[in-house]
């Protein structure tokens, strides 16, 4: 995402699918984590043992309709498992063919490669990872591996419909590749598609940086975005980021009001 040389692209712009297809094409991708970021498997890991709410319920109660006493033995179960065929250990992907559904609806926009998709369904999360580049949706459906591919759609973000209600959005460099004038259509958009209670967690580009993509963003900046509908839950440095993002990367949780 830092310019090499512009004559070296025929696509100049960030909002077309062109651009990002072009940068596939041509393995230039210095945004790729090639697995997925230590403070989002600390995240998915505090939901598989019910430690996140959702909805204003611990999400092991919201999805499932499951009393208290129900919830607590899967807490239990899943603090004291070692056992590692089971789907909702948080360290034991094991493919699980079907979602649980006490877990949250996980949307993924721009997803690129989509790794993160990957370790969600694995661990037993339904997910839906979107990209409207088609190079993109192919390389993601590629890392993905058959049994997966088809949770990877080409779509826009901006103009599709989800397949189910979506409980959290994951956010790695969608913002910061992002036109900055897209920002407040981003940030509407998210609050149409999360219900009260739902949750837009993942990662941002913290620094000044107004040439991209990435295009830099500032704390103040998200709050007046965000503010309106939704409340910041948390805000943690990122320790494993690649070089590229390394010291401006901020994990953040927003929940819809
Ligand atoms: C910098 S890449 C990030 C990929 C991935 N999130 C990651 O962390 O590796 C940005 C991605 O967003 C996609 N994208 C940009 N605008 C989009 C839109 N309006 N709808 C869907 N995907 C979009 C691009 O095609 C590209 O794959």
């Amino acid at each position: 995402m830092s310019q090499p040389s512009r004559d070296q692209f025929a696509f100049h712009d960030p909002a077309r699918p062109e651009f990002w297809s072009e940068r596939f094409d041509k393995g230039f991708t210095p945004w790729d984590q090639h697995g997925v970021p230590r403070v989002f498997e600390t995240f998915a890991g505090d939901v598989l043992r019910g430690d996140r709410v959702f909805g204003g319920m611990p999400v092991a109660a919201v999805q499932g309709g499951h009393a208290a006493a129900a919830v607590e033995r899967d807490r239990h179960r899943l603090r004291t498992s070692n056992d590692p065929n089971d789907p909702s250990h948080p360290s034991s992907p094991s493919s699980p063919s079907r979602p649980d559904a006490r877990l949250p609806h996980v949307l993924i926009p721009g997803c690129g490669r989509a790794y993160e998709a990957r370790w969600l369904v694995e661990h037993g999360f339904a997910v839906e990872a979107i990209d409207f580049s088609p190079t993109a949706v192919a390389v993601a459906r590629e890392q993905l591996g058959a049994s997966h591919a088809d949770i990877v759609r080409e779509a826009d973000f901006f103009d599709f419909t989800p397949a189910r209600e979506i409980d959290w959005i994951y956010e790695r460099t969608f913002f910061c590749a992002l036109p900055p004038a897209m920002r407040p259509a981003y940030a509407d958009r998210m609050a149409d598609l999360l219900p009260r209670g739902g949750v837009l967690a993942g990662l941002f580009f913290v620094t000044h940086k107004p040439s991209g993509p990435p295009f830099g963003t500032s704390l103040d900046e998200l709050h007046r975005l965000l503010d309106p509908a939704f409340e910041c839950l948390r805000e943690r440095e990122v320790d494993d980021s690649m070089a590229l993002f390394a010291g401006v990367e901020r994990w953040l949780e927003w929940r819809r009001r």
